[in-house]
């Protein structure tokens, strides 16, 4: 299905100001730096959220490593604890023990907060036959519908109703059934999966998602007793058990936060090398960066971008993976800003990810936004400016695009940016960025 027709279909709340807390805090960036040293990539925040979720389904003890320290990780953490999981830990480490769940239920303020929440419908489902989860809103960039996940649940057997505002969710056991997503979504692939893991039989996803952060959970769902092949693919196949057990898994490395140091680099013409990555997730990033003239070395779990003045302009199609990743648009957008040409993005994935567009403009980019595709002509460099961090990445593409530009780049609504960076601006000042944090 089309993305307008999806749009048109569930009315496209845009909805701007859902997520937006009620905080002051924001980032001064001094620009005129070009970054340079060593930087080390956290846990994927991408594939630790419905990891944690997935904790659900067992009684056992499970061990987390590398969890990385965000706000989005905070708010699941009390999404689980509000059911009765018991969460310990420290550092990156978490032990989740979900033997005393006693309620099932994600209330609206932690729903609101981050739409991630609605992991835990597919394992309380799974395992305790009840779920009661309040209706995601719309958000900053897209109408972001959780049909595909309901309409899969239901073909497993689950009886769903929505009352006041909350999703009803109760079965017997669910049953294996096979199930095809109109597209590859994420959040339903991997809902899907838990909730196939105690199924009674086999459960088939076709079209699903093959994002690095669902093979992680996949091998996540194989430690604690699941029976899955396919993840990573476009069939997956799980076949449902009786019972699970503890575990203990170490996340993989930040696809995304990994590429977006990788365009820090690029952006501010330095020389960077990002540590701890998977470099085949970062396949369809490192290709855009060598078409554009930027060098490229790669080295085991390692990355060197380095780039020289003049950077190519490029045709980007945002897409599902393996295709480029929706999430590193806005990066590549501010890359594009000071291109020496014509650079077009278009995507595909989200009816709404240019909201940072009007942002650039402060910055003095030349952007023109046609449909779902926007056409970037290049400048020479950016203006420092005040801007909005109008959603997580697009925040992130701007404090970057701020390092690069000249004089003093403020950027506001940095909440956003500390949902999914881990010690962002500590990071960027260790590769020789000036940036601080403050609250007004
Ligand atoms: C995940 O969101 C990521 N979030 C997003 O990352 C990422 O942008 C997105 O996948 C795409 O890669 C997490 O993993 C926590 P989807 P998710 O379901 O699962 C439509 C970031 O910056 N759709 O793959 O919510 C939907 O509207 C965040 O870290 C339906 O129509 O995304 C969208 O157009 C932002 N019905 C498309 O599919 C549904 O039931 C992809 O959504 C579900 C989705």
């Amino acid at each position: 299905m089309s993305l307008k027709r999806r749009a048109a279909r569930e009315g496209c709340g845009r909805a701007k100001n859902m997520t937006k807390e009620n905080t002051d805090s924001f980032f001064k960036v001094n620009g005129g730096a070009s970054l340079k040293g060593e930087v080390a990539v956290s846990g994927s925040k991408n594939a630790s959220l419905p990891i944690l979720a997935a904790a659900v389904l067992t009684d056992g003890e499970v061990v987390l490593h590398n969890v990385p320290s965000l706000r989005d990780i905070r708010t699941m953490k009390l999404v689980l604890e509000e059911l009765g999981v018991k969460i310990t830990g420290e550092n990156s480490t978490l032990i989740v023990n979900s033997k005393d769940i006693s309620k099932y239920e994600t209330p609206f303020e932690l729903m609101n907060k981050m739409r991630a929440s609605i992991y835990v419908m597919g394992p309380l489902l799974a395992r305790f036959g009840k779920a009661r989860v309040a209706l995601p809103g719309g958000c900053a960039i897209g109408s972001r519908p959780v049909d595909f996940h309901l309409l899969g649940l239901e073909k497993m057997g689950a009886k769903l109703s929505i009352e006041h505002g909350f999703i009803e969710a109760a079965c017997d056991r669910l049953k294996g059934a096979r199930i095809y997503l109109d597209f590859p979504s994420v959040g339903a692939t991997a809902n899907l999966m838990m909730a196939g893991l105690l199924a009674d039989g086999v459960t088939t996803i076709e079209n699903a998602a093959e994002e690095p952060h669902i093979q992680d959970l996949a091998w996540f769902l194989k430690s604690i007793g699941g029976r899955i092949n396919g993840a990573g693919t476009k069939t997956v196949t799980i076949h449902g058990v009786a019972k699970l057990h503890g575990a203990v898994h170490t996340m993989i490395p930040d696809q995304i936060e990994a590429g977006t140091f990788m365009l820090a680099a690029a952006i501010t013409r330095g020389s960077v090398s990002v540590t701890g990555v998977q470099l085949k997730d970062l396949r369809p990033i490192i290709v855009k960066l060598l078409e554009a003239g930027v060098q490229v070395k790669e080295s085991k779990n390692e990355v060197k971008v380095t780039a020289k003045k003049k950077i190519k302009p490029l045709r980007i199609i945002t897409l599902p993976h393996p295709g480029f990743p929706t999430d590193m648009q806005p990066q590549m957008l501010a890359l594009m800003a000071t291109a020496d040409g014509v650079s077009i993005i278009k995507e595909t994935v989200w009816e709404n990810r240019f909201m940072h567009v009007p942002e650039f403009l402060r910055m003095g980019a030349d952007v023109k936004l046609e449909g779902n595709s926007c056409v970037i002509s290049g400048v020479s460099q950016l203006k420092g400016s005040k801007v909005i961090a109008t959603d997580l990445r697009a925040g992130a593409a701007l404090v970057i695009a701020g390092i690069g530009a000249d004089n003093t780049t403020t950027v506001y609504d940095i909440e956003h940016i500390e949902r999914g960076y881990e010690n962002f601006e500590t990071k960027l000042r260790g590769l020789g960025a000036d940036i601080t944090r403050s609250e007004s």
